[in-house]
């Protein structure tokens, strides 16, 4: 009876450490994404334009996965390091330029054809 009361004690700790710090996580996260453009500024503005051009001219998504467009980078595993960005850091600025690419490809999806083709005659030059 001891030992299931013991078992049960530990079991009941390490879920509340594992959510615990699942949690913290998470508000890093929500922190790291408030400031992307402050960190823009800071770690990537010296060598790019910005997150949206980056999105357009360089990525693309492959099956759910955002790569380089010539590079075949992985972005993901890319980030981490580059810039200086911290894992964390790569994590929020990968979901952020995921969000942009779809975006751009859903204005792509819905854009008159006559449009389209003179935006990327336009886009050429
Ligand atoms: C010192 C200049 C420099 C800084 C600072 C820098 N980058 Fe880059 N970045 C580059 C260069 C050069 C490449 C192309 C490298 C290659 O293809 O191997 C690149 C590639 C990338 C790519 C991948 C493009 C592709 O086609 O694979 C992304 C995404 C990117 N940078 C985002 C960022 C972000 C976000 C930051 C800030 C955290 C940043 N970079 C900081 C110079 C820089």
């Amino acid at each position: 009876m001891i030992r299931l009361t013991m078992i049960a004690v530990v079991l009941a700790l390490a879920v509340t450490t594992s959510t615990t710090a699942l949690r913290a996580a998470d508000r890093q996260q929500d922190q790291i994404q408030a400031r992307l453009h402050d960190l823009f500024q800071a770690k990537c503005r010296m060598c790019h334009e910005g997150y949206r051009a980056l999105a357009k001219l360089e990525l693309i998504l492959r099956a759910n996965r955002l790569v380089g467009r010539y590079s075949d980078h992985d972005v993901l595993e890319f980030m981490d390091g580059h810039g200086h960005a911290t894992a964390e850091e790569a994590k929020a600025i990968t979901k952020r330029l995921i969000r942009i690419r779809k975006a751009l490809d859903r204005e792509q999806d819905t854009e008159p054809a006559q449009r389209q083709m003179r935006r990327q005659r336009r886009d050429r030059q």
